[in-house]
């Protein structure tokens, strides 16, 4: 282990309530770090600290209530940890909004709204952390969708895009720093009910992308550490990936036009 592994001690965890999020939280307690974790609902966030409190008792959690899509909101948890003299040395951007559905089935906050969490927000928060603390290590969740037009869930997939290219590109302006910068692709993964359906509805293709939030977590943060561009978990993740490097972007919007709409039209989404 380097030296600058083993200073690592505060981690900031976006979304840390949610299904992939709960499983980096435990993940980078297990790595032996303090965490400052942020979620959306007081009572929500309140109930899982204190059940990391009781599993991770030598360790600090403090958690903030916060909203990506406000700026304001990203201010006060800058300001948050400044105040409790914390120093940012991992950021996990792990918080997004799925969004499924047509573009004009969606109605447009919904659209744009995806735009400002997962773009927008994303964006801000790594910026004002790299501005205010000695940060070593950015994981961003991107996804696998992110490599491709998806019809049906094109606005999703394209803020994950931006996501990939941007962490991509910011890594090698961040070289000279010293300071790891990966991304991770993942394919399904069952969190969320939705998320859950729509694996089921693949059938067969679904069964063998999806990987359990704990695997995503564990794979995501070893690569992390070992400084990888792009992380894509699972084997059948990434042979997908690289044969769909061979594909134009035309024939991969028609082949997952026609899988996501079949899947939605089991599903009962338009
Ligand atoms: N599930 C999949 O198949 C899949 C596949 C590839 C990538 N991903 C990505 O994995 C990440 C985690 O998703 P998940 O599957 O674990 O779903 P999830 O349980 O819904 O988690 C999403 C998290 O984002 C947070 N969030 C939503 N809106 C927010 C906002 N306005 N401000 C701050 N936080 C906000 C939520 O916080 P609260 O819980 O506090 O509301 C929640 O914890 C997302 O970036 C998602 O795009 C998921």
């Amino acid at each position: 282990m380097s030296q600058k592994d083993n200073q690592i001690k505060w981690t900031l965890i976006t979304g840390a309530c949610g299904g992939l999020g709960s499983a980096f939280t435990k993940s980078v307690l297990n790595e032996g770090s303090n965490v400052v974790i942020t979620g959306t609902n007081a009572e929500k966030t309140q109930k899982f600290v204190d059940s990391l409190k009781k599993e991770y008792q030598n360790l600090q959690i403090l958690s903030f209530i916060m909203d990506l899509s406000d700026e304001k909101s990203i201010v006060a948890l800058i300001d948050y940890i400044k105040t409790n003299n914390i120093n940012i040395d991992k950021l996990i951007n792990n918080a997004g909004l799925i969004v499924e559905g047509g573009f004009l089935e969606l109605s447009e906050e919904k659209l744009l709204n995806a735009i400002r969490i997962n773009c927008l927000g994303t964006v801000a928060l790594t910026r004002k952390v790299l501005d205010n603390f000695d940060v070593r290590e950015i994981l961003t969740v991107s996804s696998l969708g992110g490599f491709y037009p998806m019809p049906y869930m094109s606005i999703y997939a394209s803020t994950k895009s931006l996501l990939e290219k941007l962490m991509v590109a910011l890594r090698q302006e961040l070289k000279p720093r010293g300071v790891k910068v990966s991304v991770v692709c993942p394919g399904g993964i069952p969190t969320t009910p939705a998320m859950k359906d729509a694996i089921a509805s693949q059938g067969f293709g679904g069964r063998i992308t999806a990987k359990s939030p704990e695997f995503i977590a564990n794979y995501a943060l070893k690569k992390l550490k070992k400084n990888k561009a792009v992380i894509i978990p699972g084997f059948a993740n990434r042979f997908v990936r690289f044969i769909s490097r061979f594909v134009s972007e035309k024939t991969l919007a028609k082949s997952v036009g026609k899988m996501w709409g079949k899947a939605n039209k089991k599903r009962k989404i338009k």
